[in-house]
């Protein structure tokens, strides 16, 4: 790992820290108010789902799912094709609603009741499995409109950002390796360079919550080691939930890893722990 990027990454924790014990003797706790709309991690979760089920068409694609998520933890997902997976971060970001269940960020918010764009103003960022930038705008641009939110195009580009904004852009600039590129058209950059364009594009907003759906797919081994370490800067500041199919990027960032089968959790624990697990072992063979 780069000397800098951790030094970064340490300084980065430091704040996150701070910024959090601050919250904490200040902010919501038990039998305090909480505000509308403020997140409250008094119970030690910034996401959870339980007993949640969705079909399509008669076809069940999340089944009795419950999954619990700590303020920032990082959590890796895997699980074969047509796991649910894509289909978990849908129904999190209110893209897609379930038949039944309970989704709450941190222990007030019920995400049932929120838009998708009112989620992603809540603080959850979602990257999808394809990257989606502008691609004749600059580097520099897309990230101008990702921290200006949901201005017009035309406002954004050409509006000032708050000296606050401009730091939050160069910072983030140098995090996704795209510091010498800001001016380069999105559409020039590599698959790899997008994906992270994509990323800072969320990280410029500040999530609390960011979901990573197949992060390193189509990247070189080189490109696929640089977002580990990305991840890995991240964590601690964001929460965050990773789902790959890539078996040794996860073993890089993993900490805890949660398998999804059918709908459902069929294993969770160390990457080690799960890759033992028999039932594991039948479900990625039986395919
Ligand atoms: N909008 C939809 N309408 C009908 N079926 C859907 C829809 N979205 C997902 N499915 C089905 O639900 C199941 C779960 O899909 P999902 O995309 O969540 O899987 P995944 O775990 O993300 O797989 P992959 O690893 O291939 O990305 C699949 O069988 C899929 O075909
Ligand atoms: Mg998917």
């Amino acid at each position: 790992m780069n000397p800098e990027l951790m030094e970064q990454g340490a300084e980065r924790l430091r704040h996150a820290r701070e910024a959090h014990q601050v919250r904490s003797a200040s902010g919501p706790g038990y039998g305090r108010v909480v505000q509308p709309g403020q997140l409250d991690l008094t119970h030690g979760r910034i996401l959870y789902l339980e007993d949640v089920n969705v079909s399509f068409d008669g076809f069940k694609a999340i089944n009795h799912l419950s999954i619990d998520i700590a303020p920032g933890e990082l959590r890796c997902i895997i699980g074969p094709n047509g796991a649910g997976k894509t289909t978990m971060m849908d129904i999190i970001t209110g893209k897609t609603r379930p038949n039944s269940g309970t989704v709450f960020f941190g222990g007030t918010i019920n995400l049932l009741r929120h838009s998708e764009a009112e989620i992603a103003q809540l603080g959850i960022g979602r990257k999808f499995q394809r990257p989606t930038v502008f691609e004749a705008l600059s580097v520099y641009e897309n990230l101008e409109l990702a921290i200006q939110g949901s201005r017009s195009l035309r406002a954004s580009v050409w509006g000032h950002l708050t000296g606050a904004q401009k730091d939050r852009l160069a910072e983030v600039l140098v995090l996704i390796r795209l510091a010498d590129q800001l001016a380069r058209k999105a559409g020039l950059l590599s698959h790899g360079q997008k994906q992270w364009l994509e990323i800072g594009m969320l990280l410029v907003q500040d999530p609390r919550l960011l979901l990573l759906d197949e992060p390193v797919a189509g990247m070189t081994d080189q490109e696929t080691e640089r977002t580990a370490e990305l991840i890995l800067t991240l964590k601690g500041q964001h929460s965050i939930i990773v789902v790959e199919h890539d078996m040794g990027f996860i073993d890089t960032i993993a900490e805890k890893v949660t398998v999804l089968a059918e709908g459902s959790v069929l294993a969770e624990g160390t990457l080690a722990q799960v890759q033992a697990d028999e039932r594991v072992i039948e479900t990625y063979l039986g395919r």
